[in-house]
């Protein structure tokens, strides 16, 4: 059993079970075939039990993940069907048993409504209407009755709509967004049980416009990445790119540990407008690149200077955060590889992997061109050469990767190294939207293949026929890869904040409009709750995934130090990352310093997810932005 078999069976044992009880309500007022009464409620009674069984697996993932279904659906459904097969086995035609079967009816199709509608769930109208209708029908046979049943069927009848039209109609309204606005106004502050008490990022005195890298001094190193529009033609196909200085990747940008870096980007072309976010480098705020949060966009024929100084050393992207998810998927991105101080020139070979799924789908090894007609990419390697992969996922979905031919050892995941990794062989890596992973090997006499590229593209290194990577390859899980060692502070607590972050799908409305959007903590765009923090707070993030789609969670300017995942705790190698992808049924606890003030989004870095709404910010007490979001302001972060 996984958690998104086990959700859609308990989602259609839920209906089953509504549909057959309505239907028996609606044979005991009618009155022909009432014989089939019986049968059809122990139906219902047996898909509820299906329910209680899935229920039953699914508590062990955790409580949040059963909780609605252990208080409120099963009970709804189960009790009343139960009574009501109770007494249609001993009653005939009388009034009690066709009460007790309306009931039973009510109770099993406001469990489903209950399922679609607000734990989450893929609702078609066709769906939403037979479980409304379900009520509604029984309700209009009641109406031909005389009396005091008629006067209760109208009341019932005006309760229900009632219950349906007035939350309809203050969540439209709710929903209608300005033409410019401040998220931070609309999302409500979460304090994570530390002290609160201001009014989201609109109360302080420190703009983002003063959270700069440094202004002075002459760079280490220096870019310009200037965005146009770029037509590519791969095979028989041709793709309106956007590119930065012209080729899809960008170019891979590189610095020292402790660099001063300038990237001066200009666009020359893009209707859009572009800005640059480095994706897992904790820059200063203002140099993070998020249009309408810490900058504007940089509109057709502007430019802006971005200044950090590198504090880390590994792997990380760059990307467009202005409509990204359209510019990324059409080429806006590149790699960005900061060495080590103590590293004086690149040692073997040093190789980065840059997996994308555009249209035409594919992967790129930076540098590279690679070929739609063979969907291999190939690079000779001596014997004995010690290799670096860094593989960049820019798709928006996790991906499982497998190397073939040699034992290879996980070295550093999001720019951090891992430390005290055995080598390991046929284990595949799944690494999250918008994660990195460092993979060492020494190269062997034979070659070596790398797939789960996008869309089934190969790497080979070295010549001959490439090794198969078929079979079955246990996931290297990093919740226990790699040696302890000393546990680092943030593992420790106590926790000034402890967020509770919980992921569902709803019916909802976005900007006026019905759509089917996602949910933390039950709220949906433009409301997602904002986390807030002061400087210096150790802080507690659980992310718990109660949908049937993988969010990676991606917070801006920190690492997070992976804590546990479903109650097990981390055991490998300190686990620190900026994009943790958790899947569905899952539940991470994660935690990290705050010490980098601003504003910071921390959204699903599936782009599509989160240019829908699921977008949030962890937000510093007192700190402010200038900017603003939505269709006048041109600035439109995903
Ligand atoms: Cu790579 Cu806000 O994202
Ligand atoms: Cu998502």
């Amino acid at each position: 059993m996984n958690f998104v078999v086990a959700y859609w069976t308990d989602l259609a044992a839920g209906l089953l079970a509504a549909a057959a009880v309505v239907v028996a309500a609606n044979l005991v007022w009618t009155g022909p075939r009432t014989r089939l009464v019986v049968p059809l409620l122990a139906a219902g009674l047996a898909a509820v039990a299906v329910r209680g069984a899935v229920v039953g697996w699914m508590a062990s993932l955790g409580w949040d993940f059963v909780a609605r279904r252990v208080i409120l659906d099963v009970p709804l459904a189960a009790v009343p069907t139960a009574v009501a097969l109770g007494v249609a086995l001993r009653a005939r035609a009388t009034t009690g048993r066709r009460l007790a079967i309306t009931t039973a009816a009510a109770g099993t199709s406001l469990a489903a409504l209950d399922q679609l509608l607000l734990t989450g769930w893929l609702v078609t109208v066709g769906l939403l209407a037979v479980a409304l209708l379900g009520p509604a029908l029984t309700l209009a046979l009641l109406s031909d009755a005389r009396g005091p049943v008629r006067w209760t069927a109208t009341a019932a009848a005006a309760l229900l709509a009632l219950a349906v039209v007035v939350p309809l109609a203050t969540s439209w309204w709710g929903s209608r967004l300005p033409g410019s606005f401040d998220l931070a106004d609309y999302a409500p502050a979460d304090d994570g049980g530390g002290p609160g008490g201001h009014a989201g990022h609109n109360a302080g005195g420190t703009s983002v416009d003063t959270l700069t890298g440094p202004r002075g001094g002459e760079p280490d190193v220096h870019y310009t990445l200037t965005a146009s529009p770029l037509t590519v033609r791969t095979g028989s196909r041709t793709v309106q790119a956007v590119a930065f200085n012209g080729t899809v990747p960008g170019p891979q940008l590189e610095a020292r540990e402790g660099d001063l870096v300038q990237v001066d980007v200009c666009n020359r072309g893009d209707r859009q407008g572009v800005t640059v976010h480095w994706h897992g480098v904790d820059v200063p705020n203002a140099e993070d690149g998020v249009a309408g949060v810490t900058q504007p966009v940089i509109r057709d024929g502007q430019c802006h200077t971005y200044r950090f100084r590198t504090e880390q050393a590994g792997t990380f992207w760059y990307h467009a955060h202005q409509a990204s998810d359209e510019q990324v998927d059409r080429g806006l991105f590149g790699a960005l590889v900061f060495r080590p101080t103590t590293q004086r020139a690149v040692e073997g070979m040093d190789l980065t992997v840059l997996d994308h799924a555009w249209r035409p789908p594919g992967g790129f090894l930076a540098g590279a061109s690679w070929d739609a007609a063979d969907a291999v990419e190939r690079r000779p390697v001596p014997a004995g050469t010690p290799v670096r992969l860094r593989i960049v996922n820019t798709t928006n979905t996790p991906r499982s990767y497998r190397l073939a031919g040699t034992p290879f050892t996980l070295a550093a995941v999001d720019g951090g190294d891992l430390t005290g990794g055995a080598p390991v062989t046929r284990r595949s890596l799944t690494l999250a939207a918008g994660g990195r992973y460092d993979i060492t090997f020494t190269m062997p006499g034979g070659p070596v293949a790398l797939s789960g590229l996008a869309d089934g593209v190969r790497a080979v290194l070295g010549s001959g026929t490439p090794p198969a990577t078929s079979g079955s390859w246990p996931a290297l899980d990093l919740l226990t890869y790699g040696r302890r060692g000393e546990s680092p502070p943030e593992a420790q607590g106590p926790y000034d904040r402890d967020f509770r972050l919980v992921m569902d799908r709803k019916i909802a409305f976005a900007g006026g409009r019905p759509t089917y959007a996602w949910a933390v903590n039950g709220l949906t765009f433009p409301r997602m709750p904002m986390q807030m923090v002061r400087e210096g707070d150790l802080v507690r993030i659980r992310f718990v995934n109660r949908s049937t789609a993988d969010h990676p969670m991606h917070i801006h300017g920190h690492h997070l130090l992976v804590l546990s995942r479903n109650g097990k705790p981390a055991t490998g190698a300190p686990w620190f990352t900026d994009t943790l992808n958790v899947a569905p049924g899952e539940d991470y606890a994660v935690a990290f310093r705050a010490d980098n003030p601003g504003i910071w989004m921390d959204h699903c870095h599936n782009l599509q997810h989160a240019a829908v709404g699921f977008v949030m910010h962890l937000g510093y007490e007192g700190v402010t932005s200038p900017y603003r979001i939505g269709s006048d302001t041109g600035n439109n972060p995903e």
